[in-house]
């Protein structure tokens, strides 16, 4: 196997003498054989890892930071306790993901209810829970969350998200700091000046903070500093006329490296960027430094986390293609249907082999767009072959739907040599588990 594709595979993975790939001390195919695929393997050690490393980078530039995993690129209760165990809070934007936080107990405070619409049974749901921040999007939310606090006699924390009009350069399906946006209040068009006086004069709101989001994944640094630069601009007269903000977010959106060739600036880079805007734009109009908070969601899961599959068909075409059809596909992983997203590809089991042919790779549902690499080259593969993509740990599982009743995929964490499965296959009577037949 190619040493740069250690890079981007979980980070304690090696290969075998045998050629198979090794993911936290378990030989891959053997995980295959053991829970059957398609198959998230994610190494408990690189999700350790990418905890640790925002933590210690940011509070090393900022001590009074604080990062907070965004659970939409995976969350189950198992990952959910990682979290708690690495002491960061949680970013959630639905009830089915409070629901889960809620199942380990996570610290009420520490969870963030983030989302451009979210429901008045949602609100209900959370405020009861005692979370400790909702993030408003809209005056209609404001509003609703001020009457459902009211009815309990709360005072509860908000925080407002703003759009700053600034571009991160993403995929145009993930680009959310522009104008043209559902999410956050604009500063361009003075909602995010109303929006504020909105939330001070609301009897039953603590407006403690303000949030941006640019979108995801962000590969460049100066759509963070620009942003941050703009906001403080914007917010300074308001801070010096009586808004204490405690605290200020410029979200997640952190890169990782999907392929070999494209690696993403490290968390230090980010962490400096972030951190010295911050503190620059803060000393430049003289305003208190509020607490920093970090969203990372992609950055913290994807890499721990491959997807595995199993070779069926195989189909040529002479002289146009060669199709290698697996046992998932956009089912699990829709990321290159929606968003062209790319991966790189690995025969697990044949890593040591030199043959090589260029195929496209393909999932098993009815859909010609249903396809995982479009071009790669790999190791001439047969039927029984496991394949593995790797980066696969974030908006993979967490994005996956039954289409074709396909029953999703079992999850395996693994570490030092041991493997347990944290969310079991479906099966056919999950699938069937909310109609109603006579
Ligand atoms: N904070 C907020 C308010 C967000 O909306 C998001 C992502 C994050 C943090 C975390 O972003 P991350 O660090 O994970 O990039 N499904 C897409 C990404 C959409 C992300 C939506 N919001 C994908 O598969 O790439």
């Amino acid at each position: 196997m190619e040493s740069k594709l250690l890079n981007i595979l979980p980070m304690d993975s090696e290969v075998s003498s045998n050629g198979h790939l090794i993911v936290g001390g378990c030989d891959v195919i053997e995980l295959s054989e053991k829970y059957g695929t398609p198959l998230y393997v994610y190494d408990e050690s690189t999700i350790h890892s990418m905890a640790e490393s925002f933590t210690k980078e940011f509070s090393n530039r900022y001590s009074n930071s604080r990062i907070l995993y965004a659970s939409k690129a995976y969350i189950n209760p198992a990952i959910a306790k990682l979290s708690i165990q690495h002491g960061l809070g949680i970013d959630i934007v639905s009830g089915g993901e409070l629901a889960v936080a809620a199942s380990v107990d996570f610290p009420s405070e520490d969870i963030f209810f983030h989302g451009n619409n979210k429901s008045r049974s949602e609100i209900s749901e959370a405020i009861d829970y005692g979370v400790g921040q909702f993030v408003a999007d809209s005056f209609y939310e404001i509003d609703l969350i001020n009457e459902i606090a009211a009815d309990r006699s709360k005072l509860q924390k908000v925080m407002l998200r703003l759009s700053p009009g600034i571009d991160g350069h993403t995929h145009k399906k993930t680009t959310t700091g522009i104008l043209d946006t559902k999410f956050g209040f604009s500063i361009e068009t003075g909602d995010a000046l109303k929006a504020i006086k909105h939330v001070q004069s609301s009897d039953n709101l603590d407006l403690t903070g303000i949030h941006f989001h640019l979108g995801s994944p962000i590969f460049e640094m100066e759509p963070y500093d620009l942003a941050i630069r703009s906001v403080i601009e914007f917010l300074a007269p308001l801070i010096h006329s009586g808004f204490n903000m405690r605290d200020f977010s410029p979200g997640g959106g952190f890169a990782v490296g999907y392929t070999a060739e494209k690696s993403p600036p490290a968390i230090a880079e980010y962490a400096e960027t972030i951190a010295r805007t911050l503190i620059e734009s803060c000393d430049k109009f003289d305003i208190p430094y509020p607490r920093l908070l970090v969203e990372p969601g992609r950055s913290i899961v994807a890499r721990a986390g491959i997807a595995m599959y199993t070779v069926g068909a195989i189909k040529d075409i002479p002289g146009l293609r060669k199709y290698v059809s697996v046992d998932g596909g956009m089912g699990d992983n829709i990321r290159p249907a929606l968003y062209d997203s790319q991966y790189e590809v690995i025969v697990a089991n044949k890593l040591n082999d030199t043959d090589k042919e260029v195929v496209r790779v393909v999932g098993k549902y009815c859909e010609t767009g249903d396809i995982l690499a479009s071009s790669v080259e790999l190791p001439v593969c047969s039927s029984g072959d496991i394949i593995v993509l790797p980066t696969s740990g974030a908006y993979g599982m967490s994005m996956s739907s039954n289409y074709n009743l396909n029953p999703r995929p079992a999850v395996v964490m693994v570490s030092n040599g041991n493997s347990k499965i944290i969310r079991r296959r479906e099966t056919y009577t999950d699938l069937m588990r909310c109609d109603e037949f006579e």
